[in-house]
């Protein structure tokens, strides 16, 4: 898993959607798209979770993920989704598949292979390289479905080689502008990371959770802000008697109300004896930052893992629990 995390800045450039996924991708654009629905599961979910982060703003029509069975009502043939599965056999992914072919969506495939690709005969698929845990192929993943969802709203795909490069040489900060993320793994070793985010750093907060939880095999949490101003604070008391340690993925491009907002946090979990650590690389687009910090984090999932003596690739019981699904537990 280390490797594979290290590799993180070098798979975002590994490959890219076929011209043909992405002359299609404008040709649906240019048909007047209704909507856009990002369909997927665990690690496959969360390259879509950022798109939308990223671009749901961008976007003239509704932008949306999808973590479930089926797909909801308004996903009709004139809207594109584009599902993700790493495996293709994941049952809540292929009935979101399913779903959308019944209703005539204008369908995108991302996998390795699967029962979703024996499915999508005429259909545009990109195919990811096999052999990565799903997680770790989040920069791959991200590079195919990204450009997708850029054409699927008419805008410029991004340059995945040039944002490689970037990803490379941020990771030169690390012990430097930020702390080493071996040093926060130890800091928090025997604490509870409560990962908080706001706009684009979300799906940042929620995917350092997964990680700790699959790569370290420990319980984590993560929240929103402003959301969590409005319930969480009042937990905050508690943290120190569960040793909840609020880890704030802070972002150059916060509104100077976001900022008010962290810093006035900060002082209402310091007033209960509770220390939150602010994790920021500065001179970053938001792509970049999403990218960056996740990287960070994920480091930091590896290196968790290995305090805790704990194999980061297995996930033993997410493979038990789709077993018991598929043989009727
Ligand atoms: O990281 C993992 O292994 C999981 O979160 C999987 O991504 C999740 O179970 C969905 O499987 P797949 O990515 O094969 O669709």
């Amino acid at each position: 898993m280390r490797a594979m995390v290290e590799a993180f800045p070098s798979l975002l450039s590994l490959t890219k959607p076929d011209p043909s996924i992405m002359t299609m991708a404008s040709q649906a654009f240019s048909s007047g798209l209704h909507g856009i629905c990002i369909a997927g599961m665990g690690g496959s979910a969360i390259a879509g979770q950022m798109a939308k982060a990223l671009l749901a703003q961008k976007a003239q029509v509704p932008l949306i993920t999808w973590r479930d069975y089926e797909l909801p009502r308004c996903v009709t043939k004139d809207w594109a989704v584009i599902c993700v599965s790493y495996s293709g056999n994941t049952e809540e992914t292929l009935s979101a598949f399913e779903t959308a072919k019944k209703v005539g969506s204008a369908l995108f495939i991302v996998t390795t292979g699967g029962a979703i690709l024996e499915q999508s005969k005429d259909l545009p698929v990109a195919l990811l390289p096999k052999g990565i845990q799903p997680r770790a192929a989040l920069p791959v993943i991200f590079s195919l479905a990204l450009p997708i969802v850029e054409a699927l709203i008419g805008i410029d795909s991004t340059d995945f080689s040039k944002l490689s490069v970037v990803l490379e040489g941020l990771v030169k900060r690390w012990g430097n502008e930020i702390m080493s993320p071996r040093n926060l793994a130890e800091r928090i070793s025997s604490l509870v990371p409560l990962f908080i985010g706001s706009g684009h750093m979300v799906p940042v907060s929620y995917r350092a959770k997964c990680q700790i939880n699959e790569n370290a095999k420990t319980v984590a949490f993560s929240a929103e802000l402003p959301e969590a101003n409005h319930n969480e604070v009042e937990a905050s008391h508690t943290y120190k008697e569960y040793g909840i340690v609020p880890i704030f993925l802070r972002s150059t491009h916060e509104s100077k109300k976001m900022s008010a907002r962290f810093e006035a946090t900060d002082a209402v979990y310091r007033q209960s004896d509770c220390a939150p650590v602010h994790v920021r690389l500065s001179g970053l687009s938001e792509l970049e930052e999403t990218l960056a910090i996740a990287h960070y984090l994920d480091m930091l999932s590896v290196d968790a893992a290995d305090i805790r003596e704990v194999d980061s690739v297995r996930v033993d019981k997410i493979a038990e629990l789709k077993r018991r699904l598929a043989e009727g537990f």
